[in-house]
Parts: C-alpha cells; sequence; structure tokens
C-alpha cells in the first residue's frame, strides 16, 4: 500500500508522461475513470485494477457533457482532498483530475453516438448521457493508452456502451468490470446517495429488494415478465418512490427487451426518491 500522499496530474501530457515511464519499465496499467466523491464501489474497482495491471491510474472529472441542462451537475458532490486520501490507501498510484478546459478546450466540435445499446433504459430519459459518456471514456482511454480500464456492473447499461463502442472504434484496451457494491441492506454505493434525506435512505433499500425478488420469480423463464415488472413499478410506488423511469427485463449482452427469461438476463431499474434518481439492476439466473 502507499502511504504517502498521491500524485495527481492535471494535463493530458504530465499523465502521458507517468504512463509512459511505466511502459518504459515494461509495467502494464489500468485505468478507472470516476466522476469523484468515491466510495467503496469506485475503491474495489481500483484494487481489481491492482490485481490485473502494475500501476493503477484513477480519473476524477465531473463530466460536463454528460449532463443534461436540467439536471445535477452544478450540484454534484465533489471532494477531491478526501477522494486522493481514499485512492492512495487503496494503492493506487496516480489521479488525473484535468479541469473543464483541458478536457473540452474551446472550438471543441466532436461528439460521439452509439446506436442501439445506449437507446431505451436510462437513455430515454437521458437522451444526452451515452454521448457524453462515449466522448469522455474514448478520451481517457486516448490520453493514457491504459492495458485496462475497469467500470461498475452498477452502471449496467454504462458497462455495456463502452463495450460496444471500444470494440466498434478498435480502441485497444481491454475492458473490464466489478461486480455492484452495497450497503448491508442492499443499497448498492452511490455518490447520489449523499442526496438522500433520513427518511428516502430508510426506504432506498427496497429497489434491489425488489429486483432481487422479481430476479427470483423470473430465474426458471416459466413466468412472463409483463406482470412481476408491473408488480416491481406497484411496489416501489407504495413504499415511496416518487415515480418509476423504468423496470425492465433485459439480455444480459446486447440489452434486447425480452418477455421472458431463456438466457442470460438482467434486470434493470431506474426510480426517483424525491429528487434523487436511483439505479440498480441485477442477474437473473436462467436455468436453460
Ligand atoms: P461514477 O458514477 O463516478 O462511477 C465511476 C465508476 O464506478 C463506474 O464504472 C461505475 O459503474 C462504478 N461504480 C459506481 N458505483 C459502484 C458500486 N456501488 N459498485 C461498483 N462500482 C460502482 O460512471 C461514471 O462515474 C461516469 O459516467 C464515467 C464512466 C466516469 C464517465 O464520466
Amino acid at each position: 500500500m502507499s502511504a504517502g500522499p498521491l500524485p495527481i496530474v492535471r494535463t493530458v501530457a504530465e499523465l502521458r508522461a507517468v504512463v509512459s515511464s511505466w511502459r518504459r519499465m515494461g509495467q502494464t496499467v489500468a485505468l478507472i475513470p470516476t466522476m469523484g466523491y468515491l466510495h467503496d464501489g469506485h475503491l474495489a474497482l481500483v484494487r481489481r485494477g491492482r490485481e490485473l495491471a502494475d500501476r493503477t491510474v484513477a480519473t476524477v472529472f465531473v463530466n460536463p457533457t454528460q449532463f443534461g441542462p436540467t439536471e445535477d451537475l452544478a450540484r454534484y458532490p465533489r471532494d477531491e482532498a478526501g477522494d486522493a486520501a481514499k485512492l492512495a490507501g487503496a494503492g493506487c498510484d496516480v489521479l488525473f483530475a484535468p479541469s473543464s478546459a483541458e478536457m473540452y478546450p474551446p472550438g471543441f466540435a466532436t461528439s460521439i453516438a452509439v446506436a442501439g445499446v445506449s437507446q431505451g433504459l436510462c437513455g430515454a430519459s437521458r437522451p444526452l448521457m451515452f454521448g457524453g459518456v462515449a466522448l469522455v471514456v474514448t478520451k481517457l482511454l486516448l490520453q493514457a493508452l491504459p492495458d485496462i480500464a475497469v467500470f461498475g456492473e452498477k452502471d449496467y447499461q454504462q458497462l455495456q456502451v463502452i463495450r460496444r463502442f471500444v470494440r466498434d472504434l478498435d480502441i485497444p484496451v481491454r475492458i473490464e468490470s466489478g461486480r455492484t457494491e452495497r450497503e448491508p441492506d442492499g443499497l448498492a454505493l452511490s455518490s447520489r446517495n449523499s442526496y438522500l434525506t433520513a427518511a428516502e435512505r430508510a426506504v432506498a433499500p427496497s429497489l434491489n429488494r425488489e429486483l432481487v425478488q422479481a430476479a427470483g420469480l423470473l430465474a426458471d423463464g416459466s413466468r412472463e415478465a409483463g406482470p412481476v415488472l408491473d408488480l416491481v413499478r406497484a411496489n416501489l410506488l407504495a413504499v415511496g418512490f416518487a415515480s418509476v423511469d423504468y423496470v425492465e427485463l433485459r439480455s444480459a449482452d446486447t440489452l434486447a427487451s425480452l418477455e421472458r427469461v431463456s438466457g442470460p438476463a438482467r434486470l434493470l431499474a431506474a426510480a426517483w426518491l424525491g429528487k434523487t434518481r436511483l439505479i440498480d439492476n441485477c442477474p437473473v439466473a436462467s436455468e436453460s
């Protein structure tokens, strides 16, 4: 474990200098992109990166291009000093924390659109998000040129979008995933959990509980998903969620809609607790 303070670099040039010094020594590199306000879910990805590569680079950048005009960009929680201390404790080697001007200098004009897998689910209610994620992750991958990049299953659609454009654009990196880290009561760790009031926090674990219960009902493929998903929606509203963006059964790889389970599948949901939007997902074991 590194005990000293974590080196922080803020420019692409400095980042490239650090990574190429490692490369010259024949070391491999894992990249862990984040928007900061780090929790144990992020740190588990750093630990996964350390298992898979000699060196780990974490990035903290609250990426403006993935937020819609009415979303929470301005109030997104930030704590760079805390993040740096946590990363040092997790054995990360360097933090890349660029400014918006470093990432998107005046005149920036490029966008990336990923069809198919980014449509529906979060893509329906947050139409700008996956284009912004694809853009910033592509930039981070080309800036750092890591061997491996690690992303969480917590953002399952995002993970599939990233796998898609990395393949489509021939970006020479291996995408690895880490399972969702949770509170003891099942709530998925999220920087946005800090928005929840005490009353909302008490209700929040229902999202995971409902998905796990529904996954159990759907696993053997004998039931049609529709009525089960309707019940999940009704239960979430009954326990205090303000609204439900979606609860859906999808194929685990392509995210194609499924009417019943007949292979690897995933249940995915997004719902609002007051002003906070929570997402979660869980695997549905298939017996076929
Ligand atoms: P952020 O929400 O900070 O998440 C950074 C990474 O941590 C993502 O890969 C996410 O899936 C993972 N993560 C979040 N909560 C987790 C949990 N409870 N368990 C395991 N992993 C978890 O996702 C983003 O940032 C951004 O969209 C980004 C990819 C950095 C592009 O801006």
